[in-house]
């Protein structure tokens, strides 16, 4: 008799410990959380003008986000694409972004208002086959790293290397 009332006992707990152990199966389903908290404090960059140009609310699931395409890769959803052209966007083209988003494949910030350089850790992304930056108001030269992006077969981008001179969108 106490054998049977121990076994059922295992048993009761062994589902209990199997319930327990669950939850973290489901939540490999959401956004990672590495990729949600680096598209968070990017979206944080722009304040201006109001309403925010970006409206993504931190309690929903990065991968909903309008803008976001995610995928699975080793159990977590992670951000693959980030397609935000003609936002408004406006500042410094977001480097610290760049170096958490490791999954990206595509990456459009066309056609908004950026400024500055084309940040290297664009070159970390090593998983980029579309990258577009064209129509913004990006100076300096196109980073001699971007050759290690060998996934990279569409390219569009627009610089002002010096005053007044233009550059055409360029292909590799
Ligand atoms: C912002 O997103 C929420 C859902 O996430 C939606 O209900 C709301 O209409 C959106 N607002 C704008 C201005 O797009
Ligand atoms: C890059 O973006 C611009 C503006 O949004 C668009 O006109 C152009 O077709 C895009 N280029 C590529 C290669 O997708
Ligand atoms: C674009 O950015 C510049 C500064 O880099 C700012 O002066 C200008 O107001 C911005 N334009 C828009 C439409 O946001
Ligand atoms: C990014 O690439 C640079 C070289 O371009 C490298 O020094 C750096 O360690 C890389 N960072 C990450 C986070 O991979």
């Amino acid at each position: 008799m106490p054998n049977t009332k121990n076994t059922e006992l295992l048993l009761f707990l062994g589902q209990w410990v199997f319930l327990v152990l669950l939850p973290p199966c489901f939540a490999s389903a959401a956004c990672h959380q590495v990729d949600h908290e680096a598209l968070l404090c990017f979206s944080l960059a722009f304040k201006v003008p109001s309403p925010p140009p970006l409206n993504w609310s931190a309690s929903v699931d990065c991968c909903s986000w309008e803008g976001i395409s995610c995928r699975q890769d080793d159990g977590h959803q992670r951000v693959v694409g980030l397609w935000l052209p003609g936002r408004g966007l406006t500042g410094l083209l977001p480097s610290d972004l760049f170096s958490s988003l490791s999954n990206l494949q595509v990456l459009d910030l066309s056609s908004n208002n950026f400024s500055g350089n084309i940040p290297d850790q664009i070159s970390n992304l090593t998983n980029l086959e579309k990258l577009n930056l064209s129509h913004n108001h990006l100076t300096g030269q196109i980073p001699g790293s971007f050759q290690s992006l060998h996934l990279l077969s569409s390219f569009s981008v627009h610089t002002m290397i010096f005053r007044d001179l233009y550059h055409p969108e360029s292909s590799f």
